[in-house]
């Protein structure tokens, strides 16, 4: 498994580091889909980003805490030992898939250099590999699509791609990073069902960072919820939905479309999520939280209410759970 504990992250933001990621912790299972979820600007690219130390080519910087994958830490492993692993045991999935497909060589030649940085095969084998993996995840005519260039295929068509290439070394973990945001509803929804698939047929570990809750309901098993560079509830899906305690999880909750559907309206939690660097020493969500009181002046445990595996970062938790 993969064990984020107590992980802080330190940005640079106008030539000043400051704190981006709080102490925060995280298991990822195989077998198992974990949702990360918040609002834009709380941490979730930087704290999956780290789970590859991606975000030390950005300026990000570890500032304590550790990240262990089978009890072994990531920070001891030097560059060479982290390239194999990237890939071959954890491999990541972005948002854009523009981004992280290269113009100007076909999807079989990238395709094909992933596969032989990770597995010891032959041109030969390494094509057939990647014929196999391009219909996996469900696309017709793989064969030609090899000789094609990025910009040829449609945004759900490169996603594939690059789910196909997150598995080309048949890794235990994947890290999604909004997979889908980019994308069309329908297409979205296919795309999901893909990675989904995948995770059950590969027993894969997958963190799925979203804002969406109605895709954490359907697809994960675990939970997290991120505000302001912390984590402020934790559980089992089941935990979270049917009761959550942490008072800003029941606003992101109240704001998902459908739930307002009688309103005709979205509920939005009125404020704005503190940026780095401007976090309060006591409970970060409470300047937006209709519970704060004085007690809320204090830093608040990440464990401050619990119950059996389910966690919140609130004092007034208990008087809200049902
Ligand atoms: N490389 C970087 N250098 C400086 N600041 C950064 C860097 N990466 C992220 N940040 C800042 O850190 C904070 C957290 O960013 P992060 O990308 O993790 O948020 P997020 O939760 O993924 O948001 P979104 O939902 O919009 O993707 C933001 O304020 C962001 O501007
Ligand atoms: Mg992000």
């Amino acid at each position: 498994m993969i064990e984020v504990s107590a992980l802080s992250l330190s940005v640079s933001v106008q030539g000043r580091r400051v704190e981006a990621v709080s102490g925060v912790s995280l298991t990822l299972k195989e077998g198992r889909v974990l949702g990360l979820v918040g609002e834009s600007g709380c941490g979730k690219s930087l704290t999956a980003q780290a789970m590859l130390r991606l975000g030390e080519y950005q300026g990000v910087e570890r500032t304590a805490g550790d990240i262990r994958l089978d009890g072994i830490s990531l920070f001891d492993m030097d560059d060479e030992a982290m390239r194999r692993i990237r890939g071959s045991r954890l491999a990541m999935v972005f948002q854009e898939p523009m981004t992280a497909l290269n113009p100007v060589f076909t999807i079989g030649s990238q395709l094909i250099e992933v596969i032989r940085l990770h597995l010891k095969l032959d041109k030969r084998q390494a094509k057939e590999r990647a014929t196999t993996l391009l219909q996996a995840v469900g696309m017709q005519q793989a064969e030609q699509l090899l000789s094609q260039y990025p910009d040829a295929l449609s945004g759900g068509m490169r996603q594939r791609v690059l789910i196909a290439m997150a598995m080309a070394a048949d890794p235990d973990y994947i890290i999604a990073d909004e997979p889908t945001t980019a994308l069309d509803v329908s297409v979205q929804k296919r795309i999901i069902a893909l990675l989904l698939n995948l995770q059950k047929q590969r027993n894969l570990g997958l963190l799925l960072v979203t804002h969406d809750f109605g895709l954490v309901a359907e697809m994960c098993d675990d939970v997290a919820v991120m505000y302001a560079g912390q984590v402020v509830e934790a559980g089992s899906v089941h935990e979270i939905f049917d009761h959550p305690a942490h008072p800003y999880t029941r606003a992101l909750m109240s704001c998902r479309p459908g739930l307002s559907a009688d309103s005709g309206e979205l509920t939005v939690i009125a404020g704005q999520v503190p940026q780095p660097g401007r976090w309060p020493s006591g409970c970060r969500f409470a300047e937006r939280c209709p519970l704060a009181d004085a007690a809320c002046e204090q830093p608040v445990a990440a464990d401050a209410w619990r119950q059996q595996t389910h966690v919140a970062r609130c004092v007034h938790a208990g008087e809200v759970v049902r």
